[in-house]
């Protein structure tokens, strides 16, 4: 089953079209990475899934049911969620934020328990929030939102402004989670903080979705540059030159985003101008640069 599927959704502000028919779909028990540059509509879209912003058009499904004015009370029983700045009172201790959750929810004790030792801030629930560290800050707020024992958890950028190590923790919690049969839906405007950890891959850029699927399935996108060894390599030069964007580089002769089919093109056209290849080699882009480059530069 999918936890969540949208149809065309939409939101605009004014004239401002920010997330644009977005067909998305997280199966049950994944964790989807969800990706995108600063101002792609990463949290505008989580924010729809909340009901927490109003969709310009579209619709949204939870657990195989449509979210309407008369489900979205009892459909997001079964959501936790963690956007923007971590939640929590600083005043008060870790604990006394736990209790106000139980309370407004109406959660036993067992839930509230087991929701801190996930996150292992047991240790912690006596300190005021305003002493803990950003990383105890996250995690609190994922405890919080975890003691619902909810079907799915959507984390809005859970590791920004963390170290290496936190990233790496909540890397780990949010892998715990999913072992645990919960779905994680969790953003990142770096592909490199969660492309290991999420099972599917979810890419906006400018509002729009440019893809979709798995980590394998996102390499096999790329197109990776050809590089080309010969005997000659300013006669092989001259024999692409106007067909495809070649140069040397180190005296290599490197042309960029080749597929399959192009490359046996190119290969062709050196052998028909009695070029002597020597070798030939695919250069495969790094996911870093298959994201760059449909997300055009990160830019919008
Ligand atoms: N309430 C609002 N009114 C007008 N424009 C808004 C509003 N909320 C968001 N936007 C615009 O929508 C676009 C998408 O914003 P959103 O916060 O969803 O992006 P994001 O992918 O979460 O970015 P970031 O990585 O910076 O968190 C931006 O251009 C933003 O300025
Ligand atoms: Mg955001």
């Amino acid at each position: 089953m999918d936890i969540v599927t949208t149809h065309r959704l939409g939101k605009t502000y004014g004239s401002h079209c920010v997330v644009d028919d977005l067909e998305l779909l997280i199966p049950a028990g994944c964790v989807y990475g969800f990706l995108g540059p600063n101002g792609s509509g990463k949290s505008t879209t989580m924010k729809m899934l909340l009901s927490l912003v109003q969709p310009s058009s579209g619709e949204v499904e939870v657990l195989g049911r449509p979210m309407t004015r008369r489900t979205r009370r009892e459909l997001l029983t079964q959501i936790g969620s963690l956007i923007e700045a971590p939640p929590g009172y600083g005043h008060l201790t870790g604990g006394e934020n736990m209790r106000i959750v139980q309370r407004s929810l109406g959660l036993e004790d067992g839930q509230v328990q087991s929701a801190v030792d996930i996150v292992r801030m047991g240790e912690q629930m006596n300190k005021r929030v305003r002493d803990y560290s950003l990383g105890m800050k996250q995690r609190l707020g994922i405890a919080m939102a975890l003691a619902r024992e909810p079907r799915l958890l959507i984390l809005d950028e859970p590791t920004n402004g963390l170290d290496p190590a936190g990233i790496e923790e909540i890397r780990g919690l949010v892998r715990t989670l999913a072992d645990r049969g919960v779905t994680v839906m969790v953003s990142s405007h770096l592909l490199g903080e969660i492309d290991r950890t999420a099972d599917r891959l979810g890419i906006l850029s400018a509002g729009r979705m440019v893809f979709q699927g798995t980590r394998a399935e996102l390499f096999s996108a790329s197109t990776p540059d050809v590089l080309i060894r010969t005997a000659d390599q300013e006669a092989a030069l001259h024999a692409l030159s106007g067909r495809v964007p070649a140069h040397l580089d180190d005296d290599i002769l490197r042309i960029s985003g080749m597929d399959e089919d192009d490359t046996a093109d190119i290969v062709r056209t050196l052998v028909g101008a009695n070029c002597a290849i020597y070798d030939v080699r695919r250069d495969e882009q790094s996911l870093e640069d298959v994201f760059m480059d449909i997300t055009a530069g990160g830019r919008l």
